[in-house]
Order: C-alpha cells, then structure tokens, then sequence
C-alpha cells in the first residue's frame, strides 16, 4: 500500500549541483516501465542526451531489491516526492489510484505531468485534462500510445491535425504478439507467457486479450484526433479469445492476416468506432504490422494517409519515449487553453460498413454456392471462400464477405445457421488500404 505519511523528505532542487542543469524527475511507480527509465536516466542512454536526474521514487515496497539498487532513494508516500519540488512528475504507476490524485496535485502545483497510463487518461481524461489547462501546465502522455513511436505532440502542434477525419490502428502489443506467434504455430498459452516475460503485458493481462487496453488507448486517440471525450465502455471491444489457430491459417490462405485493430472515423460531433481482431487484406499497410509492433493510420490528411509504426509495448521503448516526453515538457511553452472535448454519451456506433470475416462450423456444411446463394439473398456478397476444412470430423469453411452493416451481417447468419444447421463465429474485416 502506498501511504500519505512523510518518510525522508526528498528535495529535488536542494540536491542539485551547481554543475548540473538536469532536469529533476520525480518517479511515480518503479515497476518494469519506471525501472527501464530509472536506467536510462541513469545510464545515459546510448544516443539520446539524457539531462534528467531521478530524484526518488514512488514504491509500494520499500524493502524489495530493485535493480536501480540504492541509486534511486525510494518512498511510499507520493506527497514526498511532490514536495521536492522537481521539475517534472513521471507517472507509470498504472491503475486510477493513487495515479490519479498525485498527477492532481502535481498539476495543481504546476508541475508538468508525464504519463503512460491509458486507463487512467481514459477514465479520467476530462478531469486531468482540465486540471493541466486551468493551471497551465503540461501533461503529456505520448508513451500512452504506440510505447515506442512519438507522434502525438507533433499533431498537437500542426493545422494538419484539424484536415484528419479517421484512423486505424494495431495498438496493443501483445495480442499482436500473440496473433503472430499462433500464425508461425506456437501455442495460446506460451504466446502469452513469453509476452509476459518480456514485460510486454498488462499486470492483469486480460485487460489485453479482452480488447479493454485497445478501447483505452482508442479514448485516449479520440480526444487528441477528434476533441471527443468517450468512455472505453462505449467502444464495441472485442478480445481475441474467440480465435483458434485455424482462423490464422485461414486468414493467410484467404489473402489476409488477422489483427488486433482499433478503427475510427469522424465528421463534426458524427463518430464510430470499434475495437477487435479483424481480418485485414495483404494490400493492407496493418498487415505487414508483426509481433509487438505497433502502427497507426490516420486518414484524411490532404496527400494521402500517414502510417506511423514500432514498437508498441515493452520496458525500454516505453521508457525512451517517456523521457523524450520529459524533456519536452521542460520545454514546451505553457499550454494555452484547451479546446474543450465534446462529450459523447452512450454507446458510440461501431464502423457502419466493413466487410467480414466469417467461420461457418457444422457436421455438414451445403457447398459453396448454396452458401453464398443463401447470403446474397440477405444483401451480403462474398469477396473470398475457403475450401471445406474436415478436421476434428466437422466440416469448417471460412468467408470473406463486401462491407455491409452489422445488421445485416447477423441477419443473414442467422438464415444460414437455421438452414444449413452450423455455427457461425464473425469478426470484422478491413477494406484494403494502400
Ligand atoms: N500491455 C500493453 C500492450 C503495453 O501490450 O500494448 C503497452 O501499452
């Protein structure tokens, strides 16, 4: 448990050398992230001119053996470290609290505000958001999304971010990690376990598989791209748990791969959004995205769309994202006021029209002509069938099918499930995008 009651008091200025115009950083969390950054300040990362001093961090723990060793004084209570005075917060506690209530008080005090922590941007975005704005003091967050990859200060500052109407997006390292491992033949469960071990997952991994980290970072993307304001809960999530290693080589045979996608598009206050596996076409640039790199597609800009990748989780990529961050913060001039986020109440539309990637199961499935009769009947038209897979004594035959909307889609399954006595598993496909 973290507590409120003054340990050693750590001055951040106090300790400053004359010869040192570092910028003092005080660390909220030293966990697999604030321990990567804790090195690399230390260290000086090879390549990045690193002025940043750690003046102490935030730990649950006081007694366990960190590996910054006695480098970095430690203390259970956040207020501590504010009351140093440094010159810039790091937050990689994860969670809402006591994250939430120390960046508060950080912004309240104006110190500027570095975190990584989508679930608590997402919960509480309006209430930091405008906590930074009303004092004035920068809160960034660009290791929130995409770990490894700066790009959403640079939109912060460019007219170019007002002409963007829609993205797409691998988000989530892990379950791309996952997906890629099952397509070269490796198990769920050591998938999982080797994306754990790399620090790659979430410390409740099923906030991964379950799609909600996707959903969070989607929220986190909506306010800084379309000045929305929306709750993970309103996004359709869907988690990876539904797919078998089948559908992966299926994908593949079908001309495409399967991807932990996040999609949204907006016009005005008009949006929609989703997150979930999807079947992407090979053409498609998210389909060339493998193991835990990241990549996001924003469209709308005037020559064409702009795709940013790498790598999207892990300690270290995180952490020289972070300290980027941190430097910037100290240099950034005081924000000015922020645009407001419009609120978007209720559950936000998922993509009206994409296509669909579909697994019919059955002890006999009809051919594939009396298939397609049966869904083209109900408006749904096939782009790509598979041939019948007879393992396990079933027969299994997956379809691609043209953009329709959701209605329709389950509609039409519903026809062919009753007729042809088979189950039917969907998830979304994605048009082909150069
Ligand atoms: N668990 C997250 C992921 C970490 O796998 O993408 C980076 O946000």
């Amino acid at each position: 448990m973290f507590t409120v009651a003054p340990a050693t008091r750590i001055d951040a200025r106090a300790a400053r050398t004359p010869a040192q115009d570092q910028i003092a950083v005080a660390l909220l969390g030293l966990g697999q992230v604030g321990s990567a950054v804790a090195r690399l300040a230390l260290e000086s990362c090879p390549g990045m001119q690193l002025p940043v001093r750690i003046t102490g961090a935030l730990v649950r723990d006081l007694h366990r053996p960190r590996p910054t060793g006695n480098r970095v004084p430690l203390t259970a209570a956040g207020d501590e470290l504010l009351d140093g005075a440094p010159d810039v917060v790091v937050e990689v506690l994860g969670g809402l609290e006591p994250a939430r209530t120390l960046v508060l008080r950080a912004l309240g005090r104006g110190i500027p505000v570095v975190t990584a922590n989508k679930s608590l941007l997402a919960v509480h975005g309006d209430e930091l958001f405008t906590a930074a704005a009303e004092t004035r003091t920068p809160l960034r967050y660009e290791a929130a999304v995409l770990a490894g990859v700066p790009f959403l200060g640079t939109f912060t500052r460019r007219p170019l971010a007002a002409s963007l109407a829609s993205l797409c997006g691998v988000v989530n390292g892990t379950t791309n990690f996952i997906l890629t491992e099952m397509s070269a033949g490796r198990a769920y469960p050591d998938a999982l376990a080797e994306a754990q071990r790399r620090g790659f997952a979430e410390p409740d991994p099923s906030n991964d598989v379950l799609g909600v980290d996707a959903a969070q970072k989607l929220a986190v993307l909506l306010r800084h791209f379309a000045h929305c304001s929306v709750k993970p809960e309103q996004i359709e999530t869907t988690g990876i748990g539904g797919l078998c290693a089948r559908d992966l080589d299926q994908a593949a045979v079908l001309g495409g791969a399967l991807k932990p996608i996040i999609a949204a598009d907006w016009t005005g206050h008009d949006l929609s959004a989703f997150a979930g596996p999807a079947f992407v076409a090979a053409s498609h640039s998210l389909a060339r995205i493998d193991g835990v790199q990241n990549a996001i597609v924003l469209g709308g800009a005037p020559g064409g769309d702009l795709l940013f990748a790498g790598p999207g989780a892990g300690p270290v990529a995180t952490a020289a994202t972070i300290l980027d961050d941190v430097v910037e913060a100290t240099e950034q001039p005081k924000p000015q006021k922020t645009v407001e986020a419009h609120r978007t109440r209720g559950a936000v539309p998922a993509a009206p029209l994409t296509g669909w990637f579909i697994r019919l199961t059955g002890n006999t499935l009809p051919v594939a002509p009396d298939v397609a009769d049966l869904l083209s009947a109900r408006g749904v038209w096939l782009r790509r069938v598979s041939d019948d897979d007879g393992r396990d004594g079933r027969a299994t035959r997956w379809l691609v099918a043209h953009p329709c909307d959701r209605g329709r889609i389950e509609a039409a399954l519903a026809a062919v499930r009753t007729a042809a006595a088979c189950d039917a598993h969907w998830i979304r496909a994605l048009e082909e995008r150069a």
